[in-house]
């Protein structure tokens, strides 16, 4: 395929774009690697129709982002491509009734790694008809919507970032004491700066987030609070209804992410899920160092 043969379709909402004229299976040239990633940079969600990717084409396919991390969860990896986990409802553990989705919640993924996944790419293998849709919130555009006040308050601080917060709002996989030995946690800015753009986003995780350096607990939690509720409203807003075959990737620097528990808990939901490698988090105060 030549560059020429894609198309870049924005989904109409402030972020996400459907990118068709491409079939992932094949290699694509540098030309059209530098332009996908540029795309990713600029829409933050991008969505690739109709590509029925095996898990092995799936790997190929993220290669085109960048190198691909090891997933952290073993219980939820395939055998056979230990690079590439799975969202399936039969893990999923049901409460009265109701599904408990690993992922409900706003949330940015790893972000107690020093380097983060840059990235996380799904693709749809078995999607139920109604529900289980994904929600996208623009944390870029979020930063540049708060007021003076909160900016400049924000823009210096920083959060310790731990497997589970003691105020986590949904509850994350329960480890062994020796697999939690081996999770790391570290400090990360409020607001950081983009790698590639350059551009200031939220950087925010409350199943994560230990409250705030230098803050008593009440007014941390009280500040991430404020900080969250503003960026998860609609305006920020890509909701994606799922389409089997479809690989989504999106960026972890410019969005925060959430799964949806209102589907059919007999119905199957099940989509591989790989992550990119990406640098460690910068503040975007460029005087504010990390430690
Ligand atoms: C996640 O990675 O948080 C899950 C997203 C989804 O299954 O919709």
């Amino acid at each position: 395929m030549e560059l020429s043969d894609l198309q870049v379709e924005p989904t109409g909402s402030v972020i996400g774009a459907k990118v068709s004229g491409i079939n992932l299976k094949n290699e694509v040239s540098q030309a059209v690697l530098m332009e996908l990633r540029g795309l990713l940079d600029q829409y933050a969600v991008l969505i690739f129709p109709q590509q029925y990717l095996s898990p092995d084409e799936f790997v190929r396919a993220g290669r085109i982002f960048g190198s691909l991390l090891p997933q952290q969860l073993k219980k939820y990896v395939l055998k056979d491509q230990p690079l590439v986990g799975y969202n399936s409802t039969s893990d999923l553990p049901r409460k009265n009734g109701k599904l408990h989705v690993r992922g409900e919640n706003y949330h940015t993924d790893h972000s107690n790694f020093i380097e983060p996944p840059r990235a996380t790419a799904l693709v749809a293998v078995e999607i139920p008809e109604i529900g289980g849709d994904t929600q996208f919130v623009d944390t870029r555009l979020a930063y540049d919507n708060l007021s003076s006040e909160l900016k400049e308050i924000s823009t210096h601080l920083f959060s310790k970032h731990v497997h589970q917060s003691s105020r986590s709002p949904r509850e994350l996989t329960k480890l062994t004491q020796e697999d939690l030995a081996k999770i790391p946690q570290t400090i990360q800015p409020l607001v950081i700066r983009h790698p590639n753009s350059g551009r200031a986003a939220l950087y925010l995780n409350t199943g994560r987030m230990e409250g705030i350096e230098g803050m008593d607990d009440d007014g941390a939690y009280e500040l991430i609070d404020a900080l969250y509720s503003h960026a998860i409203q609609q305006e920020f807003e890509y909701r994606h209804v799922w389409s089997k075959g479809e690989m989504v990737i999106w960026d972890n620097r410019s969005v925060m992410h959430q799964a949806n528990a209102d589907y059919d808990p007999e119905k199957s939901r099940y989509l591989y899920r790989i992550m990119i490698e990406g640098p460690p988090i910068e503040a975007f105060a460029k005087n504010t160092l990390k430690d």
